[in-house]
């Protein structure tokens, strides 16, 4: 079939606020709970903490919106939609290389991110049990310890968690994607206030503020500031086409520019309210360092929980939180693929999502076996697991966010470029009359931070990242 009968074929969300609650729920997961925290801990707080505020808003959001153009223009998987764009923009065929990257990029992160969500899906059960209650760190640990020694019981989660992402996926955009968004995401949300408030009533809301906002910019190091922009990049989901697929289904008439602000709004909102929730209930009870690394949310947490009043159902809820927030991220990663795979072979959606499954699943054993009979096994240093974090979140994701800057800043068909991003020509900077509208727009702002800020920024803290890392 060719690209241009195949455009459109998966269908459109029913509207802008089924696009922005899905792209909210791509962007708002492990990344914001797990992971934020605990590299935030690690690097020492505040000053982290503003880097990857700038690094989202100065690159991330504009190239947020770049990726949301291309997806709605190319109506398609990212792959197809690639090749749509570019043959429209006579360009050259390597540029197409955004769309394998980011499809290939998008399994290779959920292979090791359903392990994760793994845990979160046993720490239900965990706590539900009572196994918390009273417990202290040194048996946190080897109870955490029990699970990931475990190949057995590391698989059977994942494959479940795996499953779980097969059901809505092989639903398509409507049935599946959106309906499971559109009752996830207010969920999580209430969940997550409900957090908030527990926080600010039993933990110490205080010191979580005080480590989270005051900082010491002399802490960082390139590698930090690398890990900053890549965390940025992570937990916006973009640069691996999971936002240009979800842009595909976009309806026509939304605007881009207004929707992307909307969802890196949430998505840094809830970073800083996880942030805040897991340090205040950390810090309630003494002795826990918050640089507890990847054990933070499965070690130092559940030894806070089993000491506080209704501690038990507070960490049930916390953890549902976190696999409903991992859930609707990791559909996101399977969805660009399977798009793909429906295009390219015709298979029927359930097919293409049961055989990428199936792949992401092997490759996942990768990860699983790192915590336990591979943990010896290092390339360079890393466990199959670490290497595929450091891998997506720092190269592949900055890589594919700095080609599709220059892309869309630079090559991109103009005609194609502008009839997508056509109201952000209205929004003046300044309040002038509608003439000096197209000097003085946002657009112009954008095209400025897409085409110069953000390539820059990402092949300077690329470049000084990754020499950082090396040296040291
Ligand atoms: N943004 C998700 C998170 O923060 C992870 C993700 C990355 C999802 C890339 C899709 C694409 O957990």
């Amino acid at each position: 079939m060719s690209i241009n009968a195949n455009r459109g074929m998966h269908g459109v969300w029913l509207s802008r606020w089924t696009f922005i609650m899905a792209a909210t729920g791509s962007a708002v997961g492990l990344g914001n709970l797990w992971k934020f925290p605990y590299v935030v801990g690690n690097n020492g707080g505040g000053a982290f903490v503003l880097i990857y505020f700038a690094c989202m808003l100065l690159v991330g959001v504009p190239v947020m919106m770049a990726e949301v153009v291309l997806g709605r223009e190319g109506r398609n998987s990212p792959i197809n939609s690639m090749k749509y764009v570019v043959k429209g923009s006579d360009s050259g065929r390597v540029w197409q290389l955004i769309g394998w990257m980011g499809v290939i990029a998008g399994l290779l992160i959920l292979s090791f991110y359903a392990v994760i969500a793994g845990w979160g899906l046993h720490y239900i059960l965990e706590l539900s049990s009572g196994s918390v209650v009273g417990i202290n760190g040194e048996s946190a640990a080897s109870l955490f310890g029990e699970l990931t020694s475990s190949p057995a019981k590391l698989i059977v989660w994942q494959t479940i968690f795996l499953g779980m992402c097969l059901l809505v996926v092989s639903g398509g955009v409507k049935k599946g994607l959106g309906a499971a968004v559109e009752i996830l995401m207010p969920l999580l949300f209430i969940m997550l206030v409900a957090m908030l408030i527990y926080a600010i009533l039993e933990g110490n809301f205080i010191a979580a503020c005080k480590f989270l906002f005051e900082f010491d910019i002399a802490s960082l190091s390139w590698r930090a500031i690398l890990e900053a922009m890549g965390l940025a990049f992570f937990t916006l989901s973009i640069g691996m086409g999971a936002i240009m697929a979800y842009g595909a289904y976009m309806p026509a008439d939304a605007s881009i520019g207004k929707t992307v602000l909307i969802v890196s709004f949430f998505d840094s909102l809830v970073a800083i309210i996880a942030g805040l929730i897991i340090f205040s209930i950390v810090f309630s009870t003494s002795g826990i360092e918050p640089s507890a690394g990847p054990g933070l949310m499965f070690i130092s947490l559940p030894v806070a929980f089993g000491s506080m009043p209704a501690g038990q159902s507070i960490g049930v809820i916390f953890f549902v939180l976190v696999v409903i927030a991992a859930w609707s991220s990791a559909i996101s990663l399977l969805e660009p693929a399977t798009a793909w795979l429906v295009e390219a072979t015709g298979f029927t959606r359930f097919m293409a999502s049961l055989s990428l499954v199936g792949f992401v699943w092997i490759i996942g054993l990768g990860s699983v076996f790192s915590f336990n009979v591979g943990e010896d096994f290092k390339l360079a240093g890393f466990t199959i697991f670490d290497g595929l974090d450091f891998l997506t979140s720092n190269i592949f994701l900055p890589i594919g966010g700095l080609a599709i800057s220059l892309f869309v800043g630079f090559v991109m068909n103009r005609n194609m470029l502008l009839r997508q991003m056509i109201d952000l020509d209205c929004y003046s900077l300044t309040l002038k009359t509608p003439s000096y509208c197209s000097i003085f727009s946002l657009r112009v702002l954008w095209d400025w931070l897409l085409r110069f800020v953000a390539p820059i920024a990402i092949t300077a803290i690329f470049i000084m990242g990754i020499y950082d890392s090396i040296v040291s």
